[in-house]
């Protein structure tokens, strides 16, 4: 078993199809893949093949250096890597459509497509195309239809949706609690296909942890894991909330809950909310879905998820508020952090812009910073989500080149991502730098509490007894 020489392309250059590519580069024995990664924009072909990377993500830089120009490869022509390749990832983006029917919560399946229509057009020998993109059910049946319209060739056509989180992209994929393989195995193309796919993940990816279903199976799965993944998030939330009104702790009810072996310790951390490209638009597609099968009571169910997460974001902007008697007019509050969650540098629905798009509102003077998010992200998410220019953005945001820096004459810190170095930073010190009384707001539960209250803070943290 195993494979020789073979040519493994894939369409997307982003935080899907970089991490994989490499990870399926660096764990292949000699000879066995060469991978081919494309995509349309030069730009980020062009950064993939420098010595600053387009993403951020631990361990990645390490890979790509080691692999480089060896048996992983970065390239911006689409139709050359197509006609080269035996086997096709799809790896596009597939953000909820902004209009048309479905506007809001479908899938916007353009760039799906238009990978899709490429390489019907330019593929002459026959091509195993993988659909890796999260994508809503049935597509596989929308790209066969897309693909066999040109009569040329012969395809085979497989589902395998990725479950990697970022911030642990490469560990998740070296060692991922499973892999998923959708495949019509009345045909055979397909479960061959599915074979040679098999064989690429079990150079590393023990056995009984690759999954073969059929191809629809496989596409509902990706959205069901996301769903009920930030489901968790919603729910604990939800508890949070009650825990303030209370006196309970969360932390305290999420470890005695999570205890239980059928209950499980993961995603039970509260915070100011679920963030990131995936977990609202997927929950999105899926609520579509079933409103499209009639299934409305399933699509409300679904739904709550995301309001929840709303209400959340919505109550600790309202909590800062409260807690800074009621005006934050003209007073200058430090965010600490932008991203969606740690150790990245993506910002894609990250709370933090919601939560400082809502203070500007309030006229607050807002002075953020994020160890990894380029300035240039956190502008163009602010100009976007609060309808003014940058010029109006900078009459009261500034973004500082530290938290210190950030700190410094301000009434309150906001923790809006859990990175780790903001657990060591010297509090102490900062308050001193601050107006009094000093607020901490902590977004993610990461800073000790009763230590920051020692040193004169007045603290608010989610689900926590005040
Ligand atoms: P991304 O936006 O980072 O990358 C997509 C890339 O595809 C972009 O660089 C874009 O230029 C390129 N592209 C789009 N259309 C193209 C075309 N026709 N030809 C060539 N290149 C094209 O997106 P991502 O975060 O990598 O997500 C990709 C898919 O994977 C989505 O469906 C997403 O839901 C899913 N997913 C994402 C994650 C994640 O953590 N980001 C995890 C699992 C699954
Ligand atoms: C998520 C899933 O975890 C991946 O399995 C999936 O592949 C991916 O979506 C995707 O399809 O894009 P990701 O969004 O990168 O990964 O990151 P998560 O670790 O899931 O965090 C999502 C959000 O939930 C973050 O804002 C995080 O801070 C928040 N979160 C997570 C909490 O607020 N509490 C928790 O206990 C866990």
């Amino acid at each position: 078993n195993g494979t020789r020489n073979l040519k493994i392309a894939c369409i997307g250059a982003g935080y899907v199809g970089g991490p994989t590519m490499a990870v399926i580069a660096a764990k292949s024995p000699p000879g066995a893949v060469d991978v081919l990664v494309l995509d349309k924009s030069e730009v980020r072909v062009r950064e993939w093949n420098s010595d600053r990377l387009p993403i951020y993500e631990p361990g990645l830089e390490e890979l790509v250096k080691a692999q480089r120009g060896k048996n992983l490869h970065f390239s911006s022509d689409v139709d050359g890597g197509i006609r080269w390749a035996d086997m096709i990832f799809v790896a596009v983006n597939t953000p909820t459509k902004r209009c048309g029917i479905g506007a809001g919560q479908a899938a916007d399946m353009t760039f799906v497509e238009a990978a899709a229509r490429r390489i019907a057009e330019v593929a002459d020998t026959p091509k195993i195309v993988v659909e890796k993109s999260t994508v809503p059910i049935r597509t596989a049946e929308a790209i066969r239809q897309v693909l066999e319209a040109n009569g040329r060739t012969s395809f085979a056509i497989l589902s395998n949706p990725e479950f990697l989180a970022e911030g642990s992209a490469i560990r998740d994929l070296c060692e991922p609690d499973r892999v998923l393989i959708g495949g019509n195995v009345d045909r055979e193309t397909d479960r061959q296909a599915v074979q040679t796919l098999v064989d690429v993940y079990a150079y590393w990816v023990p056995r009984e942890r690759i999954l073969t279903t059929n191809v629809w199976s496989s596409e509902l799965s990706k959205l069901v894991a996301n769903a009920f993944l930030a489901q968790r998030v919603s729910s604990i939330n939800s508890v949070s909330a009650l825990c303030e009104a209370s006196g309970a702790d969360v932390s305290e009810v999420a470890r005695a809950v999570g205890m239980d072996a059928r209950i499980g310790p993961h995603f039970l951390g509260a915070s100011v909310g679920f963030g990131g490209s995936c977990f609202q638009k997927d929950i999105l597609n899926l609520v579509y879905l079933c409103e499209s099968f009639k299934l409305d009571a399933v699509a409300c169910y679904w739904r709550q998820v995301i309001e929840m997460n709303n209400w959340q974001k919505e109550r600790f902007t309202v909590r800062i508020l409260h807690g800074m008697y009621n005006t934050i007019t003209g007073k200058k509050i430090a965010v600490l952090g932008f991203a969606f969650k740690r150790d990245t540098g993506d910002t894609r629905e990250s709370p933090a812009i919601d939560v400082c798009a809502r203070l500007w509102e309030e006229q607050a003077l807002l002075s953020i910073y994020d160890p990894k998010v380029d300035a240039e992200q956190i502008w163009d998410d602010l100009t976007r989500r609060c309808h003014c220019t940058r010029d109006e953005l900078q009459q009261r945001i500034r973004l500082a080149p530290s938290a210190e820096a950030a700190a410094h004459g301000s009434h309150a810190l906001l923790l809006l991502t859990d990175w780790e170095e903001f657990r060591a930073l010297d509090f102490g010190q900062i308050y001193r730098s601050m107006s009094k009384p000093a607020f901490v707001f902590d977004g993610r539960n990461l800073l000790d509490a009763a230590a920051l209250r020692q040193l004169g803070y007045v603290v608010y943290a989610v689900g926590k007894p005040i």
